[in-house]
């Protein structure tokens, strides 16, 4: 039985993509007669035509690559059905590409945007494969994204490095990490990385809240210091009233590049202590994934080639309570795994006295 599949990685890049291809790739070529088709950077290379003929050569020594070896753009959801000023059609365009690369199936690696569109192409007769990469882990349905274990590595290296200067100078050091819906790798940096304060976009914060925590910690714990982490997407209370595009507009107005920079100003200004900025941004998504994310990567992949042979199509690989399995694509799209306020997680770090500034 042959099969051509096509493969592409869409969205923000993440350590893992590289494992998770060679590991959809060397499956598909143990379990069926396999030709692999890798198009260029994310949907553009669909859109567009740009693709190649992959061997199964291109597949080895990839496991511990950084990136994608396919390239990736972000092309918005939102868009797609959108003729823009160029005029293309763009999921006509999609569809017919699909068909003149002969594919039997396209294998989607990306977060939720990619998810949306996959599901899309699905709904429009494609068979479609979804595989859950980003640093973010705020897929539907799935325990874990492949990507995001490595960036809790990274951040929370930082979270650690920081505490030695912080401690050094006496400062309140504020530590921005990404996830700017969600603040699972936020959470998890916080909490491996000992943060005495962590604001995620899931629980609004009160600014006096936070003062006052660092001030206590000066006050009852001698601590001339403190670690606040950040996530991208975090908003005080006030600014929860506010519309999602208004709470953006507003920022977008406002003389700071990044919320931390709000956050590290209002905590200098109200408690004293100087207060310092750590954004360790797109280093986060960088270099080689770690060991956790090449064994996570290469399971997922291997099971995306398992749903090839078998043909069930319209679905997306997920860990489901610790087991690799699938959930429709129509089930995950378009919806976002946010962290519960009233989790064991969150739970356990204000049992420890984080404060989440609420
Ligand atoms: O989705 C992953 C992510 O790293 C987010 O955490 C972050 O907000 C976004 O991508 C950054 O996007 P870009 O790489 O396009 O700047």
């Amino acid at each position: 039985m042959k099969r051509r599949i096509g493969i592409l990685t869409s969205g923000g890049d993440c350590p893992g993509l590289n494992a998770c291809i060679r590991g959809v790739a060397r499956a598909s070529y143990e379990l069926f007669d396999a030709e692999i088709v890798g198009i260029a950077d994310g949907y553009r290379g669909l859109i567009e035509g740009d693709y190649t003929v992959m061997k199964p050569e291109d597949f080895h020594g990839i496991l511990t690559l950084g990136g994608t070896i396919l390239g990736t753009s972000r092309r918005p959801y939102r868009y797609m059905r959108v003729i823009e000023d160029d005029n293309v059609d763009k999921v006509e365009n999609m569809k017919k590409n699909y068909k003149k690369m002969g594919l039997d199936c396209l294998v989607t690696l990306g977060g939720n945007g990619t998810h949306k569109t996959a599901n899309l192409l699905s709904e429009e007769g494609l068979n479609v494969i979804g595989l859950p990469k980003t640093i973010d882990n705020d897929i539907w349905a799935t325990d874990v994204t492949f990507g995001f274990h490595t960036a809790v590595d990274i951040g929370t290296d930082v979270v650690d490095r920081i505490h030695t200067t912080a401690n050094s100078h006496g400062r309140v050091m504020v530590i921005e990490i990404m996830g700017n819906k969600a603040g699972w790798l936020s959470l998890y940096c916080g909490l491996g990385g000992g943060a005495d304060v962590i604001l995620l976009p899931e629980i609004p914060y009160d600014p006096d809240k936070v003062n006052k925590a660092i001030l206590d910690r000066a006050e009852k714990q001698k601590r001339k210091f403190s670690i606040v982490v950040v996530a991208e997407g975090a908003f005080s209370q006030e600014e929860a009233k506010m519309k999602r595009k208004e709470r953006l507009a507003k920022r977008a107005e406002m003389k700071y590049p990044s919320v931390s920079y709000m956050v590290a100003e209002q905590i200098q200004q109200a408690t004293g202590f100087e207060t310092r900025v750590c954004n360790p941004g797109h280093y986060l998504r960088g270099g080689s994934p770690s060991a956790y994310d090449r064994v996570l990567a290469t399971i997922f992949g291997t099971y995306a080639a398992h749903l090839i042979k078998d043909e069930n199509y319209g679905q997306t690989v997920a860990m489901i309570g610790g087991k690799v399995g699938h959930n429709p694509l129509s089930e995950v799209a378009g919806k976002t795994k946010f962290v519960d306020p009233e989790s064991d997680l969150v739970k356990s770090a204000r049992d420890i006295g984080v404060s989440f500034g609420d």
